[in-house]
């Protein structure tokens, strides 16, 4: 299974939202990452379900959704609704084995897991989710620096055969500790949207990430 790559949305600029989007994905984009934050589980606002359908109709690339908000189990049906492929709701906002599999029958689910939460708060939930969502910073910004302790996180989730995204501070020098680690989604923000042309930027990331392969011979 190939590792895919995901450009977060959070530090694209918004004005010119669509021009971004086509950069992307002609720099080989396999899904857009969208952070949805409500000013409450973090100490950020930044857009609802109304943002996710106008995104939809922009591209067809997978739209995965990072629920980073308090009450997931009120709120995720209706980015299921507005067109969310993925959905990652964290374990820290209170999630339930019965919320997981009612998300499960209708969208792609993964549980979400910040810096300093130990594995064991999402072993419960690991058996019944399609992806563990590891944050490398804690949530709420884009652009911030790369934590590398919850990389042993990453480690042995993907071990025991889990597949695990990972979200936060990576660029075309920490990625590289993702891949070892072995991701499966790779999630990047500023590296992408913030150091100039974002085309030229996912070009980059996407080769890292082909090269990697390659070296391990698929
Ligand atoms: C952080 C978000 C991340 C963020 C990543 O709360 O969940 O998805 O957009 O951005 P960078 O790559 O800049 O850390
Ligand atoms: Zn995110």
């Amino acid at each position: 299974m190939s590792i895919l790559f995901g450009p977060s949305l959070l530090s694209a600029d918004f004005s010119r939202l669509e021009e971004e989007i086509r950069q992307v994905e002609r720099g080989g984009a396999d899904f857009l990452h969208l952070d949805v934050m409500d000013g409450h589980f973090v100490p950020n606002i930044t857009f609802g379900p109304m943002i996710v359908e106008a995104i939809r109709k922009l591209t067809s690339l997978p739209l995965d959704v990072h629920l980073m908000i308090a009450q997931p189990d009120r709120y995720w049906m209706q980015f299921k609704a507005a067109g969310a492929d993925w959905i990652s709701l964290h374990v820290e906002a209170g999630v339930t084995p019965e919320l997981i599999s009612e998300m499960r029958r209708e969208v792609k689910t993964g549980i979400a897991i910040n810096p300093n939460t130990p594995l064991e708060a999402v072993e419960p939930y690991i058996e019944g989710v399609d992806f563990v969502l590891v944050m490398t910073v804690n949530p709420g910004f884009g652009g911030q620096r790369f934590i590398s302790t919850p990389l042993q996180k990453v480690k042995e989730l993907s071990q025991r055969g889990v597949k695990v995204e990972v979200d936060g501070g990576i660029n075309e020098e920490t990625i590289h500790h993702v891949l070892e680690a072995g991701a499966s989604l790779i999630v990047s923000g500023s590296s992408v949207f913030k150091r100039g042309n974002p085309y030229a930027r996912t070009v980059l990331l996407k080769s890292i990430i082909q090269e990697f392969e390659a070296s391990r011979g698929g």
